[in-house]
């Protein structure tokens, strides 16, 4: 396969190599991915994480492993294996979907390496044309709250909500942003406070919990998420600390946007309610760990609950940001969401 480039993957020599997204911004370390073990334990720890670029990597490495000899029904098993390695992000489920419909071809090799190559390509043309749509909604001025990352680092392109913020940026209409730390695994205050450094957008990073003052204070004019799955009703399915945050500017009527790819849509899942959502590590929630060390507070025994992720109804959503065009909750309600966008 050519060599490949994006934030936080590349091919180079035919080996897929993933930005360990759990070391930065301390450290800027590039790990190999040799085999399907390797990206399944990078995908669980986070150090590949981000709706797109999970399906993206997954992707890469089925395409390596075929050119480097692996026969067919060992692929089908890798496939399989991958796919189970986070649940409540579809674009996994999309991406390899798509590369299993050519995994059946007699020339195989060359059709998962054209088809993984077009996926990455259109994810820059995804994230392109969602910042296209969501930029023309941010008003001159705007204080903007995003949470989790969604930025170059979790996609091909130039993110999905984060693109937004920096595609209107560019054009003058962003004062400042305020960034959730979004714990317990700090994608917000590592990752996006990073990127938006990178990007010389001015931002404050505040704990999860001052959202809610800021709102009252009049400080957030828009608030601005990625999504892991958006369900047949318009449910939304993203980081855990979301649904809080529509809650919150549904309250002091602040308009709340969800930006994602089509490959973020799943018409098979009714609502929210269907959309499977990930339990993960006490140890999350009882300390913290990075590249910055570990420490734990809570007492050693402490019941821990963990979802990554939650669902935000339809109700609280202002608008879904996509590549497709901007989508109303008018539209939601006919139906939109229910048969595939494309
Ligand atoms: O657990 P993570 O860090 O993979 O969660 C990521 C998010 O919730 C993002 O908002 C979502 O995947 C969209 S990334 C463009």
């Amino acid at each position: 396969m050519k060599n490949l480039t994006t934030t936080s993957l590349r091919v180079r020599e035919n080996q897929l190599w993933i930005l360990d997204q759990q070391a930065l911004p301390q450290q800027s370390d590039w790990r190999p991915c040799p085999d399907v073990a390797a990206l399944v334990d990078h995908i669980r720890t986070l150090r590949v994480r981000g709706a797109p670029l999970i399906g993206l990597s997954a992707s890469l490495l089925l395409a390596l492993l075929a050119e480097g000899g692996m026969p067919q029904p060992e692929l089908h098993q890798a496939l399989d294996t991958l796919r189970e390695s986070r649940p409540t992000a579809v674009n996994l489920m999309n991406n390899l979907d798509r590369m299993k419909a050519v995994l059946t071809q007699t020339h195989f090799v060359p059709a998962l390496v054209t088809e993984a190559l077009r996926l990455v390509d259109e994810d820059r043309a995804l994230c392109n044309s969602i910042a296209d749509h969501g930029a023309k909604l941010v008003k001159p001025g705007s204080r903007l709250l995003t949470h989790c990352n969604t930025g170059g680092l979790a996609t091909a392109g130039v993110g999905t909500a984060l693109g937004v913020i920096s595609r209107a940026h560019q054009q003058g209409n962003v004062e400042q942003v305020w960034v959730d730390e979004t714990r317990p695994l700090l994608q917000g205050g590592r990752l996006t406070a990073w990127e938006l450094g990178e990007l010389g957008i001015p931002y404050q990073l505040i704990c999860d919990s001052m959202a809610a003052s800021l709102m009252a204070q009049g400080s957030v004019d828009a608030i601005w998420v990625g999504a892991d799955r958006i369900a047949a009703n318009g449910d939304v399915a993203n980081k855990i600390g979301t649904y809080s945050l529509a809650v919150l500017a549904k309250f002091h009527g602040i308009p709340f946007y969800v930006a994602a790819p089509h490959t973020t849509h799943d018409p098979h899942c009714q609502n929210g309610a269907a959309i499977p959502i990930e339990q993960r590590d006490p140890r999350e929630v009882t300390g913290v760990s990075g590249s910055f060390g570990s420490v734990q507070w809570a007492p050693l025994d402490a019941k821990v609950y963990n979802p990554a992720f939650d669902v935000t109804p339809a109700a609280l959503i202002s608008g879904w940001v996509l590549d497709i065009g901007i989508v109303s909750p008018a539209q939601v309600q006919q139906g939109i969401f229910q048969t595939p966008l494309k």
